[in-house]
Formats: structure tokens, C-alpha cells, sequence
């Protein structure tokens, strides 16, 4: 059992601090003394709710309360760490850098407070090189002669699942260039996860990793996005290709989803940064250049298909959103596709009517959008908002719920057109909707609406492939 300090109490450091708890001692550190309490209080069965939305993560915060330490203090935080994890924000910058004055500060607050050996790794999502930064900081303002090493493990669970992420990953990596140390955190993970997981490697290869691991993600996602464009031009269906592709186990069928974008905390901001850390070293990554530009056409182009349906009008349109949340199960709106679709319906003097399966998320919304008071309506029910000045119902995240409506509830719209941005409706349902008369459209199956136009292709072929 070693003793752990996380730096953060955030979507990253708390299930990780309470995954830890399983078999080490952990003290969660974060200055907001608000979200310190929230936690303390959960731990201590005086409340039921946390200042994020996690599956299972008040359960396993419960069961391993007895090795878990919550503070602000700085001094209790260092008092004797073995590890320390940093999982502090990393935001993007103007230019789409990530921030690091958080992680800097963490790194001055260690260096001001430690008092015996340590090992400091970086979970935070860092541009190469943060650790070398983090090293000298730390050296730079240690007060006594205490041996300490820095390394890189960079976080991969996703949010709405991190408890089970972080039981049974994939694989866990870190890399530090300190041989010793490298032992140490080996060990450290041997305790806790399958030995045939851990990725042991070099410092800089670590914190690269990451970045390598949410561009290659959202490039399959932008590579399915601009297939279902071609897929809606000449009658193709998009789900169809992505089983087609998706049963090749070179290919592997996750991450294939064509929809109206990727969003997230994670995503946008970290392709961003691995693209502008690219040109700044001058080697461009122009493959995630394009992901990220593919990414903002798909959105584009799923709100054209929405507005077109109003000739651009969308004065006094009533719209019900579905799922707020960047995907299902999150209250984390960062960077979300459905907050971004509801914007532009508002900013164009529509009113959106929004349901979330997560409360955390509608009161999410309302906090961070006071601008928009009165142009939205916020709800618990599902179906509550259905009425005949409805104009359309859009399908904003992926949760089972609403892969399945129940249409005779929808019946009372006064426009009849569902808009699904995560392509989750299958054509049996979509076939139902337009023989109720519903207009359906998402994006890269408008074939199974619209049907195809097989003469249009061979003339196409006649003119273009004759030579
Ligand atoms: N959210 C995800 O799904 C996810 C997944 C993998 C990696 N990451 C990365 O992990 C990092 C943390 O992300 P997050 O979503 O948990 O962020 P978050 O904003 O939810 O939490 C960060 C926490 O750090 C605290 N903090 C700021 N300065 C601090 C300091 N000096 N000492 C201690 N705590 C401090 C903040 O108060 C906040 O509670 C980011 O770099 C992110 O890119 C996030």
C-alpha cells in the first residue's frame, strides 16, 4: 500500500483517487474548498450529490472511505506522499494551446511543501516536454535536499464510464526516464490493475501518447463524417459502410459513429493542441488539421439540413433537444455539439425546449448560459414538451432513451421532423416515422428517406468514366 496525493478533484482526480483507494492510501487535494466539502459529504452519507455526474462513483468513493483523505490543505496534501498525481485543468488557450498555469502552480505548491521522497507524475493531457517543465519548477523552488523524480501518466477514461475505465483498461501508460522510478510506479500499478496492462516507456513518449491516442479517435470520427457526406450525395448509407468496415479487425468497429461531431472535454481541445504543438515545432500534422476542420463542417452541415427545412427563418420555431450533454450520462457540457446546435437555434430567435436524462447537465446549461434566459425551457420529462407548436424534435446525444420514441407521444408536433445527430434511430423506425408522415434526416443516410436515384449515378459514370 503506498500513500497517493492527486492534485485535482475533477472528472479526472476523483474517480481515480477513489479507483486508488482500492489498495492505496489517497489524499484528494483540491483548492476549491466547495468541491472538497461536496465530496466529504458524500463520503460521509450526508448527501447523495456530487459536483460531477459519474456512474458508480459514490459507491466506490463509499466503499473505500477508509483509506480516502479529502483537503485544501496544501500542508496535509504533502505530508508524506509516496505519488503524487497531478490531474489538474488543462484548458486550451486562444490559439488552442493547452493551458499549463494550473499545472505550473501545482508544481510550485509541491515544490513549496515537499518533505520526503516522491514521485510526481503528470495525469493531466500536456503538451511533450510538461514533465521537464514540472522538473524544473519543482527543483527550482524545493526548499530542503528531498530526492523526487517527474513522469508522465496520462489519463484515458472516458466520462459516463471512468469508474469501469479505470478497473479494466485497455492498457495503462506512463513513462518517466528515471530507471528507479520507472520501477517504483510499476509497482505502484501492480497492486491495483493486470500486469499485462501496464505500458511502461519513456517520459516523452508517455505524454505523446495521449495525444496521439484523442487525434487518432476523432480521426476516424471525421473520416466517417466526410464518408456520410459523400453517403447523403449519391445514396449510400453510412451505418451500413461503418458495419461493412467496422467487422475488419484491422479497422475495429469503435469510434466509427458518423454524426454531427465530435464534442467533449477531451477532443476538440486536444486535437487543437497536438496540431498547434505540430506547427510550432514545424512538422504539421495536416491529417488533424483536416479532423478538426471536418469536424466543424459536419456540425455546419447538420444545422443547414435543420434551418433549410424553415427557409432560414426560424422566428418563433419551437425545437425539443434531446441530450444536452456532449454524449449520454455526462453533465459535462464542455464543448458540447447539442449546447452548440441549441445556440445558433436560439441566436436565430428559436426557442429550444431541452431534456437531459442527467439533471446535472440542465442545471449545467442554465448556469453557463445566462444570456439565453428566456429563449430556452429546461425539463425532466422526456415527453413533457410536445405540443402542436413543436417544429421539430433534434436527437443531441446517443442515451438508449431516445433511440426509440415513442411516436404516438411525437404525433402532436406541428412540424413533423426529427433530426437525429447521433444517427441512432434504425431504418425500421426512420421507415415508421415517414409513413407517419415525420420527416427524417441525419447525417449519411438520407438514402433510406429519400431513396436513390440509380439513373443519376449511371449518367454520372457515362459522362465522367468513359474515356
Ligand atoms: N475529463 C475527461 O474525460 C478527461 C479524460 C482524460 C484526461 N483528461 C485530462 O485531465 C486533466 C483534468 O481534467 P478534468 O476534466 O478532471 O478537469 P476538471 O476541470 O474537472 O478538474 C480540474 C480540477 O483541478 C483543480 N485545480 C486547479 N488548480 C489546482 C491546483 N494547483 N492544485 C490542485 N487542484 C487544482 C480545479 O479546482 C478542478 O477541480 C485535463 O488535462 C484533461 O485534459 C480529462
Amino acid at each position: 500500500m503506498s500513500k497517493v496525493t492527486i492534485f485535482g478533484a475533477g472528472y479526472v482526480g476523483v474517480p481515480t483517487g477513489a479507483h486508488f483507494a482500492r489498495t492505496h492510501r489517497v489524499t484528494i487535494y483540491d483548492p476549491d474548498t466547495e468541491k472538497i466539502d461536496t465530496i466529504r459529504k458524500v463520503v460521509n452519507n450526508e448527501s447523495d450529490e456530487l459536483h460531477i455526474h459519474e456512474k458508480d462513483l459514490i459507491e466506490l468513493l463509499r466503499e473505500n472511505r477508509q483509506n480516502i483523505c479529502l483537503t485544501s490543505d496544501i500542508t496535509q496534501a504533502l505530508k508524506d506522499p509516496e505519488f503524487i498525481f497531478i490531474a489538474v485543468g488543462t484548458p486550451p488557450n486562444e490559439k488552442g494551446r493547452a493551458n499549463l498555469k494550473y499545472v505550473c502552480s501545482a508544481a510550485e505548491e509541491i515544490a513549496s511543501n515537499l518533505k520526503n521522497e516522491c514521485i510526481i507524475l503528470n495525469k493531466s493531457t500536456v503538451p511533450p516536454g510538461t514533465a521537464y517543465l514540472v522538473q524544473n519548477i519543482i527543483k527550482k523552488g524545493l526548499k530542503s535536499n528531498v530526492k523526487f523524480a517527474v513522469g508522465s501518466c496520462p489519463e484515458f477514461l472516458a466520462e459516463g464510464t471512468a469508474v469501469e475505465d479505470l478497473r479494466t483498461p485497455d492498457r495503462i501508460v506512463y513513462g518517466c526516464d528515471d530507471p528507479e522510478a520507472l520501477d517504483k510506479i510499476t509497482r505502484f500499478f501492480t497492486f491495483l490493475q493486470r500486469r499485462d496492462s501496464l505500458c511502461p516507456m519513456t517520459t516523452l513518449s508517455s505524454e505523446l501518447t495521449k495525444y496521439a491516442a484523442n487525434a487518432m479517435l476523432a480521426t476516424k470520427i471525421s473520416f466517417m463524417n466526410s464518408l456520410a457526406l459523400l453517403c447523403d450525395t449519391i445514396g449510400a448509407n453510412i451505418r451500413e459502410v461503418q458495419d461493412g468496415i467496422g467487422r475488419d479487425q484491422r479497422i475495429g468497429s469503435k469510434f466509427l459513429n458518423a454524426s454531427m461531431g465530435y464534442g467533449g472535454s477531451c477532443f476538440p481541445k486536444d486535437t487543437q493542441a497536438i496540431a498547434e504543438y505540430a506547427v510550432l515545432n514545424e512538422v504539421p500534422l495536416s491529417i488533424i488539421e483536416s479532423t478538426i476542420k471536418i469536424n466543424h463542417d459536419t456540425t455546419r452541415y447538420f444545422y443547414k439540413k435543420i434551418v433549410e427545412d424553415f427557409n432560414g427563418d426560424l422566428t418563433n420555431k419551437n425545437f425539443v433537444l434531446w441530450g444536452i450533454g456532449f454524449k449520454a450520462r455526462t453533465d459535462d457540457l464542455r464543448e458540447s455539439k447539442p449546447v452548440e446546435i441549441a445556440r445558433n437555434l436560439m441566436d436565430n430567435g428559436a426557442h429550444v425546449h431541452i431534456y437531459d436524462t442527467v439533471a446535472g447537465a440542465l442545471t449545467n446549461f442554465k448556469r453557463e448560459n445566462p444570456t439565453y434566459e428566456g429563449k430556452y425551457t429546461l425539463y425532466n420529462e422526456q415527453y413533457e414538451m410536445f405540443s402542436n407548436e413543436i417544429d421539430g424534435l433534434i436527437i443531441g446525444n446517443e442515451h438508449e432513451k431516445f433511440r426509440n420514441p415513442d411516436l404516438e407521444k411525437l404525433e402532436s408536433m406541428r412540424h413533423k421532423n426529427v433530426y437525429d445527430g447521433k444517427n441512432i434511430l434504425n431504418n425500421f423506425l426512420i421507415k415508421n416515422l415517414t409513413r407517419l408522415k415525420f420527416q427524417y434526416k441525419s447525417v449519411g443516410k438520407d438514402s433510406v428517406v429519400n431513396g436513390l436515384d440509380r439513373s443519376k449515378l449511371v449518367n454520372f459514370l457515362l459522362d465522367k468514366y468513359m474515356d
